[in-house]
């Protein structure tokens, strides 16, 4: 396979003289060649695959924030694997994954995935680090998930309801908070009881009627913690070990940065940071580790759950998008919301996670769709800006301003040089490249990992 993308393996290193009472001192500075995979739009832009492809080049995979909200999607060998909590990392036989301190992580359902796996013949054995600082999700975090999304008052966020947000806001709020560590401690039992009869008082005030059971929960939870024992370390001390050791280090962001909740389209958000700002608290690392950062983007444009889109098309057009990318979501199955690329969006995501290069992807999608449609500007209460705005409502307001571009017919599906795809799809990537000021490194044409080309 050709992977000659020009990353930096070789740990850079720079000399910077300072001069001081006229002597030269020297400040000596190196570089991890730490590399990050961040989503630009609202999720689902293929990252599973780009980081399955560049984990060749790395040895430690790490997944820092989200949870079993991600679902991630690697094909190779004519199988179709998915992922929610293990890195996308894991199909490499000599490479450790680590799930870091910024993940929520629900036990039970991170077993049955590797459990799932094991039975798709990929074994974890020793290849997978979990942090015990990971914020733990229980059952009422889900049913939470479920009364908070429906009460909120007008449109809902359309959660995936695995209880990500109401396990980050205990994060946050503490005191009912429970870490992986702390499932191995002798207060577990009695922690889980306090907690369970508050948060039922809490749910049975919304209507709630099949409640948490705190002994039923204590059992469930102290059977996985037991399974999940051999993988628990401190994952932090583990990254700065290998980083003082100059091991290339893979950062596999999850959702996208549309969805950061402190950047994206709040509140049609998740609860993480989930745009490029997220790295360094999700996974202990300092950011100035990461030497080179890939924002992926799909194509076009996707988002699952409610919240503002410009460019999305309800109509023949959106169809078509979704039926020829088989649109529908990895985790809920829902259908996703599809429509023309917004260059004013994926601009703002790439300068906020300080992006390097881009990977295209589903460019195959577009195929047979006429001619194209890219949104250059907004219009917002009769002003034209190129600004991504920080208000959600403004967005709601916003009317796509678009560039029409020839589109193309061929199957590019098989194609595997750049230079041989048909000049309108050149083109359309070109024209990206240009609107993002970036440049597109990586051309994915179809699931699988062979469907990929280096520019
Ligand atoms: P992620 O959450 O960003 O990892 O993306 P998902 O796995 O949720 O969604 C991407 C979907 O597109 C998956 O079903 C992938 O198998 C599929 N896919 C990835 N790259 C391509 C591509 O270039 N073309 C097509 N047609 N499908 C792709
Ligand atoms: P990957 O990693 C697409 C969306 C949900 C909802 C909002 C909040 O596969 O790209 P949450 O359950 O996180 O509180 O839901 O965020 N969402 C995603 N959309 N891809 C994802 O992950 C998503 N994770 C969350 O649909 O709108
Ligand atoms: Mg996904």
């Amino acid at each position: 396979m050709n992977l000659n993308t020009g990353y930096n393996y070789i740990p850079l290193c720079f000399f910077i003289g300072v001069a001081h009472r006229g002597v030269v001192i020297f400040l000596f500075e190196v570089y991890v060649p730490g590399t990050s995979v961040i989503g630009l739009q609202w999720g689902d832009e293929a990252k599973g695959k780009i980081v399955d492809l560049l984990t060749e080049r790395h040895n430690v995979v790490v997944r820092y924030q989200g949870g079993a909200n991600a679902g991630h999607t690697v094909v190779f060998g004519g199988k179709k694997y998915k992922l929610s909590l293990v890195p996308s990392g894991i199909f490499h036989p000599t490479v450790q994954c680590v799930i870091a301190g910024g993940v929520v992580i629900d036990p039970v359902q991170l077993l049955s995935e590797i459990d799932r796996l094991a039975i798709e013949g990929i074994v974890i054995g020793d290849k997978l680090f979990i942090s015990d600082r990971a914020h733990v999700i229980f059952p009422w975090h889900k049913l939470e998930d479920r009364v908070y999304d429906e009460i909120g008052g007008g449109e809902a966020i359309g959660t995936t309801m695995r209880g990500i947000g109401p396990c980050y806001r205990d994060k946050v709020g503490r005191s009912q908070a429970i870490r992986l560590g702390e499932l191995f401690r002798d207060d577990f039992k009695s922690r889980v009881e306090t907690i369970t009869e508050s948060k039922n008082k809490i749910l049975k005030a919304y209507g709630c009627t099949e409640l948490p059971d705190a002994n039923q929960i204590f059992d469930d939870y102290t059977a996985a913690a037991n399974r999940l024992k051999p993988y628990c370390i401190d994952t932090t001390a583990y990254l700065l070990n290998e980083i003082d050791k100059d091991t290339p280090i893979l950062f596999e962001g999850a959702q996208g940065a549309l969805l950061d909740v402190d950047h994206g389209t709040f509140p049609y958000v998740t609860s993480s940071n989930s745009s490029g700002v997220g790295i360094a608290a999700g996974s202990g690392v300092p950011a100035r580790f990461i030497s080179k950062m890939i924002g992926v983007i799909k194509a076009y444009t996707t988002r699952v759950g409610g919240g503002p889109m410009p460019t999305e098309q309800d109509n023949e057009v959106g169809n078509k998008i979704r039926e020829n990318g088989n649109e529908y979501g990895t985790v809920t199955k829902r259908p996703r919301r599809c429509g023309w690329f917004d260059a004013v969006a994926a601009r703002y995501t790439a300068r906020l996670s300080g992006v390097d290069a881009v990977a295209i992807t589903l460019l195959d999608v577009l195929s047979g769709i006429g001619e194209l449609k890219i949104c250059v500007a907004y219009k917002i209460d009769g002003h034209e800006t190129t600004d991504f705005p920080s208000e959600c409502e403004k967005l709601r307001r916003a009317e796509p301003v678009y560039i029409t571009i020839p589109g193309w017919n061929e199957d590019i599906s098989q194609v595997t040089d750049f230079n041989k795809l048909p000049n309108a799809a050149k083109m359309y990537v070109k024209k990206i490249a240009e609107l993002l000021k970036h440049p597109v490194e990586i051309v994915s044409v179809g699931a699988d990992r062979k469907q990929t080309m280096y520019v």
